[in-house]
Order: C-alpha cells, then sequence, then structure tokens
C-alpha cells in the first residue's frame, strides 16, 4: 500500500512515519521545499518537497497513493496561518485525493474542537466538514493531550521551582497519549475499509489526570518533593484586555491575543469526551489505545533515556 504522509517533520508525523516504515508500507512524505533533510532515510521512503499552498501543480510528481495521512498542523495557532495550514493545506490534499480516487483520508485532529472557541478549531471543523462531504472516506483523529504538551515543567521543575498549577489543579484532566501509541492508532485505521467518514476521539490508557496528578508523576520521577504554587487562569484575561486596544491597530497583538485565548482555554478545558447532555467532561467515555504512560514517560525523560521532546511554538513554561 502507497500511502502519502503529509507534516512528517512534525511532532505525531513522524512518530507516524516510523510506524508506517516499520510495517512496511511504501510511504511518500511531502515536505515543504528545503525540508527533505529533516526527514528519516529509507528505501521504502520518497521525499517530495513542494510548496503545496503557493504552486498549483504541486501535486505533478506525486502520481497515484492509496491513502493520505495529513499531520499537518499551524505552528502557531495564529487565526490566518490555522486558516492556511488547518483548512486550506488540508483542502488542497482532499482535492488531490479525490482526483486520483484515494482509498481513505486520515486527519489528525484534535479532541478540543468539540467547545470550538478558538481559531484554529474553527479552522479544523471547516475542515471536517469537507472531509464529511467528500467521496473520499475519511477518519478524524481526535486526540486528547500528547506527552510533548505535558513537558513544559520538567526542566522548571528539576531546577528546585515548585509544580505551576492553574487554580486548584483539579480543574481539567485528560488522558495522555504518547507520539507512539498515536501513530499506530493512526496507522491501523488504514485497515479500515468503511465507507463515509468516522469521528474517533482517543485517550492514553487511563485513568484521566488533573495536572495535581501530573505535578506529583513529575515530581516523583525527579525524587523532588510535590511542591505547588498556583495562578488564576483569569490571569490570560487580563493579560488579553490589557493588549486589547494594540490589537486593534497591530495583526502581531492580535495573534498574540489569539495565544491568550488558547492559553486560557487549555487551563480551564479537559481535554475528554464532552457530554452534551450533562454539560459535562466524560473520562469513562473517553475511549483509551496504547500502553504507554505519561510516568513512564517522566521516568525516561528524567534520566535522559528519552531527550526532552522539542516544544510547540504555543508553549506556555
Ligand atoms: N499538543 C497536544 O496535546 C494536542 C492534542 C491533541 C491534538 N493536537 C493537534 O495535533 C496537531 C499538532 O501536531 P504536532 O504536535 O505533531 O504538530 P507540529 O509538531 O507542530 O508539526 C506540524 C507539521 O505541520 C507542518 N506544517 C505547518 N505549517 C505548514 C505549512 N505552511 N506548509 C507545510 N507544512 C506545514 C510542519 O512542517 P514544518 O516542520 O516544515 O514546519 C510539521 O510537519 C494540531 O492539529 C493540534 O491541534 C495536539
Amino acid at each position: 500500500m502507497r500511502v502519502l504522509l503529509a507534516g512528517a517533520t512534525g511532532y505525531i508525523g513522524r512518530a507516524v512515519l516510523n510506524e508506517l516504515l516499520a510495517q512496511d508500507y511504501e510511504v511518500l512524505v511531502l515536505v515543504r521545499p528545503g525540508s527533505g533533510g529533516n526527514v528519516a532515510s529509507s528505501p521504502a521512503l520518497t521525499v517530495i518537497e513542494a510548496d503545496v499552498l503557493a504552486d498549483p501543480t504541486w501535486q505533478r510528481s506525486l502520481g497515484q497513493v492509496d491513502a493520505v495521512i495529513s499531520c499537518v498542523a499551524s505552528r502557531s495557532g495564529a487565526p490566518a496561518d490555522a486558516e492556511r495550514v488547518e483548512f486550506g493545506f488540508n483542502r488542497a490534499l482532499l482535492e488531490y485525493a479525490e482526483q486520483t480516487g484515494v482509498s481513505r483520508f486520515i486527519l489528525l485532529s484534535a479532541i478540543c474542537v468539540q467547545k470550538p472557541r478558538l481559531a484554529f478549531q474553527r479552522e479544523k471543523l471547516k475542515f471536517e466538514a469537507l472531509l464529511s462531504k467528500s467521496s473520499v472516506p475519511g477518519t478524524i483523529i481526535r486526540p486528547t493531550a500528547f506527552f510533548r504538551s505535558l513537558a513544559g515543567q520538567i526542566e522548571r521543575v528539576r531546577a528546585g521551582k515548585p509544580f505551576l498549577l492553574f487554580g486548584s489543579g483539579h480543574l481539567t484532566a485528560c488522558k495522555p497519549i504518547s507520539d507512539r501509541d498515536l501513530a499506530r492508532f493512526m496507522v491501523l485505521k488504514l485497515m479500515d475499509a468503511s465507507e463515509g467518514t468516522h469521528v474517533y476521539p482517543i485517550g492514553g490508557p487511563g485513568p484521566a489526570l488533573t495536572p495535581q496528578e501530573q505535578g506529583r508523576l513529575l515530581c516523583e520521577a525527579l525524587g523532588k518533593p510535590f511542591r505547588t504554587t498556583s495562578v488564576p487562569p483569569e490571569m490570560f484575561d487580563w493579560m488579553r484586555w490589557l493588549i486589547a486596544p494594540l490589537a486593534w491597530f497591530s495583526s502581531g497583538m492580535r495573534d498574540r491575543a489569539e495565544f491568550l485565548r488558547i492559553a486560557k482555554f487549555y487551563a480551564t478545558e479537559s481535554m475528554l469526551v464532552w457530554d452534551e447532555s450533562s454539560q459535562r467532561y466524560d473520562a469513562r467515555n473517553t475511549p483509551e489505545f496504547g500502553t504507554d504512560t505519561l510516568s513512564g514517560f517522566y521516568a525516561k525523560v528524567c534520566s535522559g533515556e528519552l531527550p526532552l521532546p522539542e516544544r510547540g511554538e504555543q508553549r506556555l513554561f
């Protein structure tokens, strides 16, 4: 089976590429011009460098593939970039898939789109809707928090500082999933032969963990006493109000305001399945997959067995 993978230079895309190669798929990776060197080499791998958003002939050298997996994501979350990448890039991929009769399109989305309050979430939903209407069968994967997103305080706590909580530290919860387990889940979906488009919320092995519990696990892994300090999540609103007048004139400040909205969202919303009828997040109904645990990940990073994951542009700590 020949698979086209977009986003192979990202955190999850890299893990998906490793999994595809481990399972003997023939893979074409689509990367930005000049980024080919950032992808592992293998005889089963063809690297295509193309500017999908600017070059209308980007598909020329691809030929026929059986499935498309998209792990592309806006690196900044800024509204204009989210529109270009989360929607525009994926739409271009889907047009190619439709024209060439691809049998499955697998999309890396996010569980947080259940409560769309942010620009990038709305762009993701716009594309999910397009995929659902397409003739190409779609698989929409909506994961909970990645391990990488919960690694931001390792250096801080190692340096002897207390673990930083928003509010009580019990405002939110998630079932963290490793890049490897998520990649396995996504690659498994290539075997799905069903028609239509299906949505899969997915977490790692339970139970759901609050930031308090995550902090305790991190302190244990570092052999530090569990000490916390707390800030109110409303501080992100206060900062946003402070820069609001500047955001009228500066697109940079508007992006900054969106980043503060994103930070407030993650400080106050759980990454679990939302139950519309009870208006609550539901840990029990959040599906689990895989074997990698957050405590195992912390232990490996703290001992140096695993490198600290490269952090995204939207990091808080
Ligand atoms: N963080 C979490 O806990 C979490 C949880 C659930 C879901 N998610 C979702 O997962 C996604 C993030 O995944 P990730 O961490 O693997 O992302 P990432 O590491 O930021 O990688 C993003 C990928 O998209 C590519 N890309 C971005 N803009 C591009 C452009 N203009 N043209 C071509 N390629 C472009 C990047 O290529 P370059 O390397 O060339 O920039 C990279 O390969 C987001 O959709 C997020 O909502 C995240």
